[in-house]
């Protein structure tokens, strides 16, 4: 009697694990037994509408953003002249945008005598560049080609190449550059990026810029 009680303690453990193998499927191709399914198998919700779930009170599930309010990181480009004057192109735009819009203070490289007790621009520096960098070869590099060499971007196999900005930024001042990555290009063949980038690292990029600046001409 005691020898099979031992028996069974010996066995069942392995027959237990027996039955596990059996019902997990070993195919790594194949679908496995799913126990808790939620996670794989996510509800989606519609976000403005369909009443479908009782998330919101009105049926949505994500919130309308409060009227009269920005999202935070996202203010709008507005030009604000005063009365009189009159932005009849473009160009004047840009011009305007050069006159008024200035890069926000901490994005601005800091004279030595601004470097607070502790603080090391050195390394400040390297990040914002190193991120001007990251979404200029994001954004504009298919079509700008590298900054600096010239080396024209990939989309220039399918016959859209613009030019290299380093001889081109010098002319423009940081609100310039800033209402050109924001509306597009003066000729209008270039998008705005408003969409796409983020006040700041419109910021960042034209830092970036900065940096491979060849003299105007
Ligand atoms: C789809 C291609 C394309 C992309 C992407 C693109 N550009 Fe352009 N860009 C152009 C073209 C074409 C022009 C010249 C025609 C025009 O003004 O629209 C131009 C013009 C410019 C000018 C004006 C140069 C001058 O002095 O005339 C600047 C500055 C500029 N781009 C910066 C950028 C930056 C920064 C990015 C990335 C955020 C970018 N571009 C992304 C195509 C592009």
């Amino acid at each position: 009697m005691i020898s099979l009680i031992r028996l069974g303690i010996a066995l069942g453990p392995c027959l237990l694990l027996f039955a596990v193998a059996l019902l997990v499927n070993a195919d790594t191709e194949q679908r496995n037994w799913e126990i808790f399914t939620e996670m794989q198998y996510s509800v989606a919700h519609e976000a403005f509408g369909g009443a479908l779930y009782d998330v919101l009170p009105n049926g949505q599930t994500l919130q309308n953003e409060v009227p009269g309010t920005v999202a935070r990181g996202h203010a709008p480009l507005v030009l604000n002249p005063p009365a009189g004057t009159i932005l009849a192109s473009f160009f004047d735009e840009m011009r305007y945008a050069g006159e008024t819009i200035q890069m926000p203070a901490k994005l601005r490289p800091l004279a030595l005598a601004e470097v607070p007790e502790g603080f090391d621009p050195g390394a400040e520096e390297r990040k914002v560049l190193a991120r001007g960098q990251k979404m200029f070869e994001t954004y504009c590099l298919v079509c700008h080609g590298e900054l600096g060499s010239g080396k024209p971007g990939p989309l220039v196999e399918f016959g859209v190449a613009a030019l290299d900005l380093s001889p081109l930024t010098a002319k423009h001042p940081d609100g310039t550059l800033y209402y050109i990555i924001s509306r597009g290009g003066p000729a209008r063949l270039m998008p705005g990026y408003a969409a796409q980038i983020l006040p700041e690292d419109r910021w960042k990029i034209i830092r970036y810029l900065r940096t491979e600046e060849k003299p105007a001409q």
